[in-house]
C-alpha cells in the first residue's frame, strides 16, 4: 500500500523484517499518524498481536511467524514460543496456522527469516488472487458496503475485502463503498476509510447502525472478511458482522466473505465450536481514556460474532470463488 512515512510517500506493508527487527505500523494510530514500531523480542511482538498494534486475521498469522523467526534466531525453545505466541488472540485461524507453518518449516531447518518472509508474500499473493476474482463481481455504478478491516493493514498487503475493490479501481470500474465504523475499536472509520482514501475510492463512513438503512435504500454487494472459517462455512468475523448478512438476506444483496484458506479452519465441523474473544469492557465504557457510560454500568465486549453459512453467498478465495457446501474443495 501506498501511505506516507514522514515527508515521504512509501510503498510499505502492515508488517516486515529489517535489520533484525520486525517493523510494523502501529495501527492504533491510525488515521492520526503513521508510527513504525519495532521489535527484536518475541515476546513483544505477541504483545503487539494482543494488544491490537497489529490486527486482522492474516496481519496477525505473519505477525505471529515473524515472532516464531525472532524466537529461533535467539534459539528460544520453539514450543514455548509456539505456546506464547498461539495465546495472544483465540479467534483468528491464520494465528494458529502460521505459527504451525513455521515450525514445521523450522524443524525442516529453514532460515527463519526466508521462512517468514516466505509466508507473508504467499499471504500477498493469496490476496492478490482473491482481488482478481473478485473484482469480476464488481460492475461499474456499484454501491458496496464492508465492514471493520479487511484491508492492506490486516493483511501484510492488499486486502482480502477490500482486494476486489482495489483491483475494480484498477481496472478502471467506478463504485461507491460503505464502510461501518465498527464499534468500539473503529476498525471501519479509522482503518478502512483511510486505506480507501489513500487508493482514491469514493466512499462515506456510516454508523454501524445505519447499515440496515442504506440496504433498504440500495446496496449491490456486501463483500467482508473473516477471522475463522468452519468446515460447514459458518464464519467468525467483527461484531456486527452477523446483522449485516441478516439484513443482506432480508433485502437480497449478495454477501460475499473474501479469505484465504489459512483463515478456514477444517477441524472445527460448526461456527458454535469457535472461540470468540470477549475483550476488555473499557473499549465499550471509554473515549480516548475517558468514561463516558454511567458509573456502575458493566459493558460486554465480544470482538466476534459467528455469521451462519446460510447468509453467505459465496466465499472468494485464492482459488476462486465457492459456495458454502464446496467448502470441502479446498480442504488441504
Ligand atoms: O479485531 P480485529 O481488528 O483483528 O478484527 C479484524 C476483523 O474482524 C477482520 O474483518 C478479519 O480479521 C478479516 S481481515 C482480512
Amino acid at each position: 500500500m501506498k501511505a506516507a512515512v514522514g515527508n515521504e510517500v512509501r510503498d510499505i506493508k502492515a508488517v516486515w523484517f529489517e535489520d533484525g527487527k520486525v517493523v510494523m505500523i502501529d495501527q492504533r494510530r491510525l488515521p492520526h499518524e503513521l508510527v513504525l514500531t519495532r521489535f527484536d523480542d518475541y515476546m513483544d511482538v505477541r504483545e503487539a498481536i494482543r494488544n491490537m498494534t497489529t490486527r486482522g486475521a492474516p496481519s496477525i498469522g505473519a505477525t505471529a511467524a515473524y515472532a516464531m523467526c525472532l524466537a529461533a534466531l535467539k534459539g528460544c525453545d520453539l514450543e514455548k514460543a509456539a505456546a506464547d505466541v498461539q495465546s495472544a488472540r483465540p479467534t483468528a485461524n491464520d494465528l494458529f496456522y502460521a505459527v504451525r507453518y513455521m515450525l514445521d518449516k523450522l524443524s525442516g531447518g529453514a532460515d527463519p527469516v526466508a521462512a517468514a518472509d516466505g509466508y507473508a508474500r504467499l499471504t500477498i499473493e493469496k490476496c492478490e488472487a482473491i482481488g482478481r476474482y473478485g473484482a469480476e463481481l464488481i460492475e461499474d455504478g456499484m454501491r458496496l458496503m464492508t465492514h471493520c478491516n479487511a484491508g492492506a493493514l490486516a493483511t501484510v498487503d492488499v486486502g482480502t475485502a477490500l482486494a476486489p475493490m482495489r483491483f475494480a479501481h484498477a481496472q478502471g470500474k467506478r463504485f461507491f463503498v460503505y464502510a461501518s465504523e465498527t464499534r468500539p475499536r473503529l476498525q471501519g472509520m479509522q482503518l478502512t476509510a483511510w486505506e480507501l482514501g489513500q487508493e482514491g475510492i469514493d466512499h462515506a463512513i456510516i454508523p454501524d447502525g445505519a447499515s440496515a438503512y442504506y440496504m433498504s435504500k440500495g446496496v449491490d454487494m456486501i463483500i467482508v472478511g473473516a477471522d475463522r472459517i468452519a468446515r460447514n462455512g459458518d464464519f467468525a468475523n467483527k461484531i456486527g458482522t452477523m446483522d449485516k448478512a441478516i439484513a443482506a438476506k432480508h433485502f437480497g444483496i449478495p454477501f460475499y466473505v473474501a479469505a484465504p484458506v489459512s483463515t478456514f479452519d477444517f477441524a472445527t465441523a460448526t461456527g458454535a465450536d469457535i472461540v470468540i474473544e470477549q475483550r476488555p469492557e473499557e473499549e465499550v465504557t471509554e473515549v480516548a481514556g475517558i468514561r463516558i457510560a454511567p458509573r456502575g454500568s458493566k459493558a460486554l465486549n465480544p470482538s466476534f460474532d459467528v455469521t451462519p453459512a446460510g447468509l453467505v453467498t459465496g466465499f472468494i478465495t485464492e482459488k476462486g470463488i465457492l459456495k458454502p457446501e464446496e467448502i470441502g474443495r479446498v480442504m488441504g
